[in-house]
């Protein structure tokens, strides 16, 4: 028996088919392109990830037989706004999790419709980068198209839509529009309202885990599939990881080291948590969890390296940094490449770079890039830390893991032990595994994963590596407030 796991990330759609004791046989990565219009926008053609999981489908069915194709599951960028109109057509390309566009119809959330009352309905407040926002952003910036839109859906939805023809959702991913009474789980009246949109334009939730219908004749037909093949409501790409990765118990915790950076604490229960710097969400296992969100974390080292650096060769820069330059570089680097969500929510801030001098070298700088992608994560483990929770252990997944240096700096820079798992395709096996237990397989969600996941090796910190990044910590603090108010004067409004 198969399970595929699909994880529509942002650079690229990732696909993997495990059998029934989860191994993966087989994995598949599509590329399509991100577009940024405008300095902090970021959009994409949802008809773009469309093509690239019916194309990656086939090519990681090849010389496996399909019929043996169970359930599909899939984990998504979250927050993505994808509206469809009467015809079910794409009105607009996709406003992406990473998008900075929002600023007003953000400060319009939390200001004047004011933090408390979103959070007594949502459990959150707003952040640039969540869905409400750009709702209303398109009603006041694209009024013909706001009129236009027939339904409204995140990203993993329109591909489970496309595959099934069933407009759903799930808690996890729901969450993250703004829109969800996440304690109740249930679409909050009083967001619709403030939004100017209806109930009939939003979809149906479920329970990740749970069925929301078969893939479709023809598509299945063209796949070589069984009609019967299941599809789960999925999740949000930071739950899904987080099944992927056994994150699943009380306070247990996955750091997600992608296209953006998470710290993802699962909880058994809905916590009322007053720093509402902290995203207050439900998990994919039924129950709810907490996470803050750094917006460019392996982006920041893609960009370096291969922008700024014209060299993709990951393994051969890390290689020239040793042990004993960690947590002694004088150079220090904002990872704002596209604003930052938690804990500053600053759509303005940018990337820089400080405390360069005559004999730096490019690896101090490249050093930089890592550490101050981990520094970043640190802000949001302070948070946690500060909202009573404590952190000594974590998983830690995404393709930015696969840097033992850079899984060494974060482990310092957090003075914690990481886990790291046999596969870092987080999401995607969190999607393979919620198919699996619609498929029967296991009691309960946690049940799959603790059988499923494998850890396959651990980072501990070094006392006095740690040392050092503490006092380099609390430098680097220091920089955002010193420059805050000059990235307003630096806006770039054109
Ligand atoms: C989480 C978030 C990102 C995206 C990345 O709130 O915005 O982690 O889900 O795909």
């Amino acid at each position: 028996m198969y399970y595929i796991g699909i994880d529509l990330g942002t650079s690229a759609v990732k696909l993997l088919l495990v059998d029934e004791t989860g191994n993966i046989l087989n994995s598949i990565s599509k590329e399509y392109p991100l577009y940024f219009p405008k300095p902090g926008w970021s959009q994409q053609d949802p008809e773009d990830w469309k093509k690239a999981v019916k194309e990656g489908l086939k090519e990681l069915l090849k010389g496996y037989d399909p019929k043996k194709v169970r359930a599909i599951g899939a984990g998504g960028q979250m927050h993505g706004l994808v509206i469809l109109d009467e015809q079910d057509e794409v009105i607009r390309p996709a406003i992406l999790w990473n998008d900075g566009r929002t600023d007003k119809e953000m400060v319009y959330l939390n200001e004047v419709i004011g933090v408390e009352k979103l959070s007594q309905y949502t459990a959150n407040m707003a952040f640039a980068g969540f869905t409400a926002p750009k709702i209303l952003w398109v009603k006041n910036n694209e009024p013909e198209n706001f009129k236009k839109i027939a339904r409204i859906m995140l990203p993993k939805d329109y591909i489970n839509y496309r595959l099934t023809g069933v407009f759903a959702g799930d808690y996890s991913d729901a969450s993250g529009t703004l829109l969800l009474d996440v304690k109740n789980k249930k679409w909050s009246d009083e967001m619709l309202a403030i939004c100017g949109i209806n109930r009939s334009q939003l979809p149906d939730l479920y329970e990740s885990y749970e069925v929301i219908g078969t893939v479709k004749k023809e598509i299945a037909e063209e796949l070589g599939l069984s009609q019967d093949v299941k599809v789960v409501a999925g999740a949000g790409d930071n739950a899904a990881a987080a099944i992927g990765t056994a994150t699943v118990h009380d306070n247990s915790c996955n750091i997600s080291l992608g296209t953006s950076g998470t710290l993802f604490i699962s909880c058994d229960e809905f916590k009322d948590n007053e720093n509402k710097a902290i995203h207050n969400f439900a998990h994919a296992n039924g129950k709810y969890h907490l996470m803050a969100c750094i917006l460019s974390a392996a982006s920041c080292n893609k960009w370096f390296a291969e922008e700024i650096l014209k060299d993709g060769d990951y393994e051969a820069i890390q290689s020239k940094i040793d042990d004993e330059m960690l947590g002694r570089n004088n150079v220090y680097f904002l990872p704002y490449l596209m604003g930052e969500r938690s804990p500053i929510n600053d759509t303005d801030a940018r990337s820089l770079f400080i405390g360069m001098s005559m004999d730096t070298s490019k690896e101090d700088m490249y050093l930089a890039v890592l550490e101050g992608v981990a520094y970043a994560i640190r802000d949001c483990f302070e948070e946690l830390k500060a909202a009573g929770i404590n952190i000594t252990t974590s998983n830690i997944c995404g393709g930015g893991s696969r840097s033992k240096l850079w899984c060494r700096i974060i482990a310092n820079v957090l003075n914690i032990e990481l886990l790291i798992p046999a596969s870092e395709e987080g999401p995607g096996y969190g999607g393979a595994m919620l198919g699996m237990c619609a498929d029967g397989l296991y009691e309960s969600v946690e049940a799959c994963a603790d059988s499923l996941f494998k850890v396959k090796g651990h980072i501990e910190a070094d006392e006095k590596i740690a040392k050092r990044y503490e006092e380099r910590y609390q430098k680097y603090a220091k920089i955002y407030p010193s420059v805050k108010q000059l990235y307003k004067e630096l806006k770039n409004d054109d």
